[in-house]
């Protein structure tokens, strides 16, 4: 037992050692463990291909679905923090808030970690160089869906002019929220609405639910809502496409619904987040007016970037992306309009 023990502490070193981090030492692998919160969330989705997609050449990589459930999650990393042939973790946590226990694990193994898309509070990574955040800048991305419904309306006074649907005077929307406590929820949520103030639109938010990034909960909640709202919402803003899909997904089962015009001529505008491929495609079908790219994209180069430097120990002041706080990195949202198509 100690031999066959004392062979595989000998291949992880072989391995531990090639500079460039490539996995290649027989069955005896080392590898990269990467937690997705729920592999039913569109967008998550598509970051976890890109990952596969830009890593599969370098490192071997073992993907666990978190099923939604923190608690799941919290045995799978364990298993993965003692793990001898796990080398890296990146983590999209069900629940940011359980970014700090597992820090402070990692750090009696001196593992790297990188979390991505949901953001451990800052003092979580204060005081570590094992762990790292990864994700979009939500407040860029509520102020670009403030400029896009703007785009649209041509500024306040042509709003009130044009598109104030019950002729009220001000602008009358809704807003779709992700999942409560998320940080773009909080975020997007609040710089869309000042960002629109701060355009100079007075705003009447006639309601507003938490909908979990989730289509299906937010066609619904639509649905529940549309009766008494109808003749009054100028605008849907939603903190992601998957929700203003939703909503849009109900719009359609209406029976003014009329798809020889855009939805957004036919109804109001909705402005999503992300652009998803199925958001992307609304927006070219003249259904959802704009979204805002969540670059995943740049997300996966950086991550890419930091597995490199920090599997062979390269002095991170060479690294090429800058850090925009503790620790982290955050990529600034993309404009996704019908003038931008
Ligand atoms: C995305 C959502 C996604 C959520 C998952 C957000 O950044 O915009 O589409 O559901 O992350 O954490």
């Amino acid at each position: 037992m100690r031999k066959i023990k004392k062979i595989s502490t000998f291949l992880n070193f072989l391995c531990n050692f090639s500079s460039l981090g490539v996995i290649s030492c027989g069955s005896n692998n080392w590898h990269i463990s990467l937690f997705i919160y729920s592999f039913e969330d569109t967008f998550m989705s598509s970051y976890s291909n890109q990952i596969q997609t830009i890593l599969k050449d370098k490192y071997s990589i073992q993907v666990f679905d978190g099923e939604a459930s923190q608690s799941y999650q919290n045995d799978q990393i364990v298993s993965e923090i003692n793990n001898e042939s796990s080398r890296f973790l990146l983590i999209n946590l069900v629940d940011r808030l359980a970014a700090k226990t597992i820090v402070e694990k990692v750090e009696t193994v001196n593992k790297p970690i990188i979390f991505l898309n949901r953001e451990p509070l800052e003092e979580d990574l204060a005081n570590t160089d094992n762990a790292f955040y990864v994700g979009a800048k939500p407040e860029s991305d509520g102020l670009l869906q403030a400029e896009i419904t703007n785009e649209y309306f041509e500024g306040f006074s042509n709003f009130k002019e044009k598109y104030d649907r019950n002729q009220n005077g001000v602008l009358d929307l809704i807003l779709i929220k992700g999942e409560q406590g998320h940080q773009d929820t909080e975020n997007r949520s609040q710089y869309s609405v000042s960002g629109l103030a701060d355009l100079g639109y007075e705003i009447n938010v006639l309601d507003t639910r938490f909908c979990d990034w989730n289509r299906t909960i937010s066609r619904d909640y639509l649905a529940e809502i549309y009766e008494y709202y109808k003749d009054d919402i100028d605008l849907i803003i939603s903190n992601n496409d998957d929700m203003a899909l939703g909503a849009i997904d109900f719009l359609k089962e209406q029976e003014n619904y009329n798809p020889e015009i855009p939805l957004y001529e036919n109804f109001f505008p909705i402005i999503g987040v992300d652009e998803t491929s199925v958001g992307y495609e609304a927006v070219v079908n003249k259904e959802m007016y704009g979204t805002v790219r969540n670059d995943y994209e740049t997300q996966v180069q950086i991550i890419d970037k930091l597995i490199e430097f920090k599997l062979n120990s390269y002095p991170m002041e060479t690294f090429p992306y800058e850090m925009d706080a503790i620790n982290s990195y955050h990529t600034d949202g993309i404009k996704v309009s019908q003038k931008t198509l």
